[in-house]
């Protein structure tokens, strides 16, 4: 299996994650550079989909050339924040069949509780993406995780903006075999939950709520 944990040090991932940080970005830039970071984490995340070959004609003669194989992927929404990732994802891989994952946490169990649960048919023959900008505690990406297999789903990747080693680490225990991408691991969690040194809400710097 390929690494449990890869963070993207592309030096365009880099540099954009360093302005979607800053506190004075705005959220129309937020939204732009979350657009166009997902798809350089999509580029990663999806380097071993399987190919095979076609015959085709080129305006000069024919070729076996390389195109996907298989059931088409299943991008993953973990919302809210999740959406972000995946509008530019979607940009990507066009035809990519897409889930939703809608998770609340119960405030006297302090457990993840599923309030919407809508995704493709066949899971179990597709490459799933699941994708959620901040992989913190690990308690949502856990508990989606957990929902996807029982839908039939063997083949995850987790695609991340930015994780938290605990998250990591709580990841790795309940899905060692669910690879994740990412484009940094942080320092640690704070007290309240959040990533450090982060980006603060991730869903409130994209939709600008507050
Ligand atoms: N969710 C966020 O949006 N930000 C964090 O830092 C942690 C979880």
């Amino acid at each position: 299996m390929k690494n449990h944990l890869t963070v993207v040090d592309h030096p365009l991932v880099q540099h954009k994650l360093t302005l979607m940080r800053k506190k004075q970005t705005s959220t129309a830039e937020f939204r732009q550079l979350l657009r166009e970071i997902s798809q350089l984490l999509a580029y990663e995340v999806t380097r071993e989909l399987p190919v095979t070959t076609a015959t085709i004609e080129t305006p000069m003669q024919s070729m076996d050339a390389p195109v996907l194989d298989g059931r088409k992927l299943a991008l993953v929404s973990i919302l809210r924040a999740g959406n972000g990732l995946l509008d530019g994802m979607l940009e990507l891989i066009p035809s990519a069949r897409v889930g939703f994952v809608g998770l609340y946490r119960d405030e006297e169990t302090l457990k993840p509780v599923q309030y919407y649960f809508k995704v493709p048919t066949e899971l179990d023959k597709r490459l799933v993406i699941a994708v959620d900008p901040m992989l913190a505690t690990g308690n949502s990406s856990v508990a989606a995780i957990d929902l996807l297999k029982e839908a039939g789903a063997t083949n995850i990747h987790f695609l991340c903006l930015l994780a938290a080693p605990e998250g990591v680490a709580r990841m790795k225990e309940a899905h060692p075999d669910v690879p994740i991408v990412t484009a940094s691991l942080d320092e640690r969690l704070n007290e309240l939950g959040y990533i450090v040194p982060g980006l603060g809400d991730a869903g409130d710097r994209m939709f600008g709520t507050k």
